[in-house]
């Protein structure tokens, strides 16, 4: 079985992190984004995973690396498919229309590559058997619909009546949570020219009657935003704790669910959590106060810093005596002079603060 994963946007929403690195490659829990997706198709036996890349020659050139190491660690095929100008959501799918076909008239998983759930795949592969339509998408339920495509379905099959991209006044409470599964056919309604699955391909399915959604159960969250990031980490701890506690932190300095790579390194009298992911290679000094954030790779938090709710970009360093909170974001190596307030700050890679930020901006 076979899968293509939409890697090919710019992340906008996501910087300063995707300006050192592509959206689907910026760590999530201590993993690129999209190791989460290949880990949970590879689990139900999917051989090959097309990554759909954008035209840029150095998303090429990561994008290599990065499939070349999984396929070394993972043992499963990744090939690039790589576009000459920005196709969209469905376009990709056709410019790769001859690495997922192989004549055996198998469906196969497309994903959006900043979505996070439990993966509940082989879930999905009974429902799409069970209803013999062309296509199968996962939706699931938000508070607030307007930012993602809305699903109107019948309840009791689940055939879609109706599929609204970023609706301006309220449909319903239904979207799609970015997971597909769909029959080689589909394909024959794609033309290799910039296209949206969401405005162009779904709503007509659905018109065929021939689209069907499923509830997915379990978690799930678009994290391709600040907040929705933090929240995602949160959910994904909640159902690591259910899963595979074994993979949590525990200790008298730990608090609810906190991710601790192997390789950091935590000091004496700190207190960490809940929610919060240290990467490989961190040094956390003593005294230290962490909640609701992630800390990448190869960060050196000082003492007596204290951080929530924020994003530490891979290799930056917050001095100590620090405080980093609502929602800042630091791009790659950041250094944050020691006794720093910043209040929701966005600083761009590379910078050195050494005056407060006081309320929420950009540092470029
Ligand atoms: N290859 C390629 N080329 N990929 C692209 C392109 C492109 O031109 N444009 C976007 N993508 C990829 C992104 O990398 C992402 O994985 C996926 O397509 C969706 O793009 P987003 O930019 O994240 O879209 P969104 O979050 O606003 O909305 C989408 O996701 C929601 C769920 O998270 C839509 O599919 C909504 O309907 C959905 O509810
Ligand atoms: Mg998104």
């Amino acid at each position: 079985m076979k899968a293509l994963i939409l890697v090919g946007g710019f992340g906008t929403r996501l910087r300063p992190l995707t300006l050192s690195l592509p959206k689907p490659l910026v760590d999530f829990a201590n993993k690129p984004m999209i190791l989460h997706q290949i880990e949970a198709l590879k689990a139900i036996g999917v051989d090959e995973v097309v990554l759909a890349i954008n035209y840029e020659p150095e998303q090429l050139l990561v994008m290599s690396k990065f499939s070349n190491d999984v396929e070394a660690t993972l043992g499963i095929k990744i090939t690039c498919s790589q576009e000459t100008e920005p196709l969209g959501t469905a376009g990709p799918l056709a410019l790769a229309r001859d690495k997922l076909v192989d004549g055996s008239g198998q469906p196969f998983f497309v994903l959006n590559s900043d979505v996070i759930s439990d993966y509940p795949l082989e879930e999905m592969i009974a429902f799409h058997n069970a209803h013999g339509g062309e296509a199968s998408i996962m939706v699931t339920k938000v508070d607030e619909p307007s930012k993602y495509g809305v699903v109107v379905m019948e309840e009791a099959t689940g055939r879609v009546e109706r599929f609204v991209e970023k609706p301006k006044l309220f449909v319903g409470n239904k979207i799609n949570a970015g997971i597909y599964l769909l029959n080689p056919s589909v394909l024959d309604r794609i033309e290799l020219r910039p296209t949206s699955i969401e405005k162009e391909i779904f709503p007509q399915i659905a018109e065929a009657e021939k689209l069907y959604a499923m509830l997915l159960p379990g978690f799930w969250m678009d994290i391709g935003q600040p907040r929705d990031y933090i929240t995602g980490l949160r959910l994904y701890l909640d159902s690591l704790r259910k899963k595979s506690p074994s993979k949590l932190a525990t200790g008298p300095h730990i608090l609810g669910n906190v991710l601790v790579d192997e390789t950091a390194e935590i000091g004496e009298g700190c207190l960490i959590g809940p929610n919060v992911a240290i990467g490989p290679g961190c040094v956390v000094e003593s005294g230290v106060r962490l909640s609701h954030c992630t800390v990448m790779r190869g960060v050196h938090v000082k003492r007596y810093a204290c951080i929530s709710s924020s994003i530490i970009g891979w290799h930056s360093t917050v001095g100590q005596w620090a405080r980093v909170e609502n929602m800042s974001i630091l791009g790659k190596n950041v250094y944050v002079c020691d006794e720093i307030y910043c209040n929701g700050g966005v600083v761009l890679h590379n910078k050195e603060i050494k005056s407060d930020i006081l309320k929420p901006d950009i540092v470029m």
